[in-house]
């Protein structure tokens, strides 16, 4: 019922805006290039569509961005630009690194689109946005900067991949992490994302030592448990203060790559991931995890569609979630997350659609970061599209099951997480009730 009213509303404001805006007849000023679209390309397009960046064209000039119109109306219609696919009818709505556009930017192009994409007066045009240098630590100096032992060669032409290389940082002592960044040092035109993780050294293939605390589905060989991932123009992750990460003595860090030939020439890669510490011998009051929610087989037919799968994990202690990042391979199609409460009561978390080009991790901002009472069941769905109609499937007639392959597929929730005791987790209740911040009914 939520849903349809607010998809509802959605679909009228934007089908009334369209019927005004960018037209001149309606007594509106009309929307152009220079005055209205151009600041909205810089703060959230260009990033990527510039020169030397990931993107396959530039947004930086009128001159760049005509031929496209068309293309980028359809995009940002359909939410797959920028690259942010949390469904915004239901759930938890505030993020810490929502890229996403608003509605009223959305229209603005939609309608400088329709009035056919006009530049408008070039002395409406803002200033060029500069780009702070790549190479920084926005974390401050790193204590330990950790790079691939030698650089990762890019075929000019070459069909996308995911290389998983394992790097041993030769960490001697436990610490906990304030802060973490990766930093891509060659070949940056070429790194759409890069995702790191920790293989412990004694359960190398199962990942954080919490499994008292949780009742963790193993998930054995899948590169240890998610660290951190790079997506650019992002900065890097800084822990609250009181909250860190544990990584032991003798910790590996896998890199896994996502890379994308640029057709031109071979190219080198090579990154740096830096960790920040607490100082020695400090424990944060919240140690954060990181695990999968995630189904324990996958069986999907040739040519089938919206196929689900299913996973569960109870939380034994209360915990505050802190991020939500869907993982399946090239036939993942959406996921929602939602929490079991010990009432009985349901309710959704997140839903997001899935590409398989992007690993986006949805960070919940703080004052709206789920509270999860001990006992609560983390239940994730997962849909899989085996169809031709995923532009992502490489063989519509295979029958698909569970592995690490990216032919195979998986059906999962990467979540990180802390625990809390009952009594902070009342506080904060109590704190969001009184701020009326509860983004949803959490109890
Ligand atoms: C995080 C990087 C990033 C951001 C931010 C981003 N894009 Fe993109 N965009 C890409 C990449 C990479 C592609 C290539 C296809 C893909 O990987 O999904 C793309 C593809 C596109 C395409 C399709 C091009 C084609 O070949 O048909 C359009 C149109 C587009 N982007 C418009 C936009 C607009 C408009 C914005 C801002 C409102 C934006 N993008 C923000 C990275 C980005």
């Amino acid at each position: 019922m939520r849903f349809t009213l607010s998809a509802l509303a959605l679909i009228l404001t934007v089908a009334a805006s369209s019927m005004t805006a960018g037209q001149s007849t309606s007594g509106q000023p009309p929307v152009t290039f220079t005055k209205d679209v151009a600041p909205i390309f810089q703060n959230n397009c260009q990033v990527c569509h510039r020169p030397g960046s990931i993107a396959p064209m530039s947004l930086l000039t009128y001159e760049d961005a005509r031929p496209w119109a068309r293309s980028i109306k359809q995009k940002v219609l359909a939410r797959e630009m920028p690259p942010w696919f949390i469904d915004k009818n239901v759930g938890v709505q505030h993020f810490a690194n929502d890229r996403s556009l608003g509605d009223r930017d959305v229209q603005t192009i939609s309608a400088w689109v329709d009035a056919g994409a006009p530049e408008g007066n070039p002395a409406d045009m803002p200033p060029p946005r500069q780009f702070p240098a790549a190479e920084v630590w926005q974390i401050g100096q790193p204590d330990v900067v950790v790079s691939l032992p030698k650089d990762y060669i890019v075929p000019a032409k070459a069909p996308d991949r995911w290389p998983d290389i394992l790097v041993d940082p030769h960490l001697t002592e436990d610490r906990y992490i304030k802060a973490v960044q990766i930093i891509p040092t060659k070949g940056f035109t070429v790194i759409h994302h890069i995702r790191t993780s920790i293989v412990e050294p004694t359960d190398a293939t199962l990942g954080s030592g919490k499994l008292d605390d949780a009742d963790v589905p193993l998930e054995v060989g899948e590169q240890g448990v998610f660290l951190n991932e790079y997506a650019i123009g992002k900065q890097g992750d800084v822990f609250p203060d009181g909250s860190g990460r544990m990584i032991k003595a003798g910790t590996k860090i896998n890199f896994q790559m996502h890379l994308h030939a640029t057709g031109k020439e071979d190219t080198p890669t090579n990154v740096m991931l830096g960790l920040k510490f607490y100082p020695k011998g400090y424990t944060p009051n919240h140690a954060i995890n990181s695990t999968t929610v995630s189904a324990r087989e996958v069986d999907i037919r040739p040519h089938t569609d919206n196929v689900r799968s299913d996973g569960y994990l109870t939380l034994k202690k209360a915990a505050r979630l802190l991020s939500f990042q869907p993982h399946m391979h090239n036939r993942g199609k959406a996921e929602c997350l939602e929490a079991i409460y010990p009432s009985g009561k349901v309710e959704t978390l997140s839903c997001a659609s899935f590409r398989f080009n992007w690993h986006l991790n949805y960070v919940y901002a703080d004052d709206v970061a789920p509270l999860l009472p001990a006992g609560t069941v983390l239940h994730s769905i997962m849909w899989h599209n085996n169809s031709a109609s995923n532009p992502f499937n490489p063989d519509p007639d295979a029958q698909i099951t569970y592995g690490q392959r990216t032919i195979d597929e998986m059906a999962s929730a990467w979540i990180s997480w802390y625990f809390m005791s009952d009594q902070d987790l009342k506080k904060e209740m109590d704190a969001r009730h009184a701020a009326k911040t509860v983004p949803t009914s959490t109890r």
